[in-house]
């Protein structure tokens, strides 16, 4: 069982073994915090992303983290869905996210791994929902993963996530 913790700020400055950035099924970077990761990792990251995507919404592919300071050693790159409304499957797709990434970490040893709240920005997902699905979902995945970081950029995003964790 991973202790789940809530932190503001930028994923880029978390000191864990792996970050999770919320990608595009192309894996080449984008904006929001694919594009900051992507600036910090350097190109070679938008090269290791295409040589083995494309990812499909709901699964999580892992990259060296590249040009991320150290201990980042892995960039978990996941799709989350796009918000149609909540009746195509947005939440398992996004609980999918939070699953496959904790079990991609655990296939590459990573004890301590950093989240930014998936598919909640350009996606649209409603963050109150989204960090209800993310703590559910981390609670019920077993993983060998000791530490697990959910960073939120925003103050509301910041306050959903503690809610949920709190179990309100
Ligand atoms: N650190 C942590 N979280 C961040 C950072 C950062 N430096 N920058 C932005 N965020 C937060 C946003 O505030 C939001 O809460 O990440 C969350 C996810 O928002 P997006 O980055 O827009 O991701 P998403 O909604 O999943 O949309 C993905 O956007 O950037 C493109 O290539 C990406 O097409 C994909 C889509």
């Amino acid at each position: 069982m991973a202790l789940i913790e809530v932190a503001r700020g930028d994923i880029t400055e978390e000191n864990v073994d792996a970050v999770v950035t919320a990608a595009n099924e192309s894996l080449l970077g984008g904006g929001g915090v694919d594009g900051v990761v992507h600036r910090a990792a350097g190109p070679r990251l938008a090269e290791a992303g295409a040589a083995i995507g494309p990812c499909p919404p709901g699964d999580a592919m892992a990259t060296s983290a590249f040009d991320l300071d150290p201990p980042v050693r892995h960039v978990i790159h996941t799709v989350g869905p796009v918000w149609e409304g909540g009746d195509q499957g947005e939440a398992e797709t996004l609980a999918s996210c939070y699953r496959r990434s904790v079990q991609v970490a655990d296939e590459l040893g990573v004890r301590s791994l950093a989240f930014p709240a998936i598919a909640t920005g350009v996606y649209g997902y409603p963050a109150d929902q989204a960090a209800h699905i993310a703590v559910a979902t981390l609670r019920s995945t077993p993983t060998h993963v000791q530490r697990i970081r959910l960073v939120a950029f925003d103050q509301d995003t910041y306050e959903h996530l503690t809610a949920a964790l709190r179990g309100q």
